[in-house]
């Protein structure tokens, strides 16, 4: 059970990072891909799974979420990942500001993947410095 909900927690957290790249591509190119009614319900669809495995992923363990600063670190990162993307995709004014949080969101995410390897707030540095 657990090994099968954490693969479809990495396969989501895959799927989830490729739609947000393809999408930050088209934003770029201007494509009207952007808005088509299917590239604007998967994501959503992809989430869920992707956070109730997260969500499976702490009951299984029976994390005590408050006390352990590396999930705290990830829950407020993604939700920083979430609202960078927002901006990147959809709510940025300007293009420079799209960019800059497309940019940031990446960074965000980077960090959150390197927070889960090194299950420690020091994300990859601390996988550097183990
Ligand atoms: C962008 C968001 C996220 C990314 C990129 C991500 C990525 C990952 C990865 C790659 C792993 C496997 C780590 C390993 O090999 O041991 C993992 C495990 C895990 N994730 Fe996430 N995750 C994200 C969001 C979440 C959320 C929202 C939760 C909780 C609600 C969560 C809870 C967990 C737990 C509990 C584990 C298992 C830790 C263990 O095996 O000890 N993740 N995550």
């Amino acid at each position: 059970m657990y090994a099968t909900l954490k693969l479809i927690h990495i396969i989501a957290a895959t799927l989830t990072i490729s739609g947000f790249l393809l999408r930050g591509f088209w934003m770029l190119s201007g494509s009207p891909n952007l808005n088509a009614k299917a590239v604007r319900i998967a994501p959503h669809v992809i989430d869920s799974v992707f956070l109730f495995s997260g969500i499976g992923l702490v009951w299984l363990l029976q994390l005590p979420v408050l006390s352990q600063p590396w999930l705290m670190a990830k829950l407020i990162a993604v939700v920083i990942y979430i609202i960078l993307g927002m901006i990147a995709l959809r709510r940025g004014k300007t293009m420079h500001a799209r960019v800059t949080a497309l940019l940031l969101a990446l960074a965000t995410f980077a960090y959150i993947v390197g927070v889960a390897l090194s299950k420690s707030t020091g994300s990859w540095l601390a996988l550097a410095f183990a």
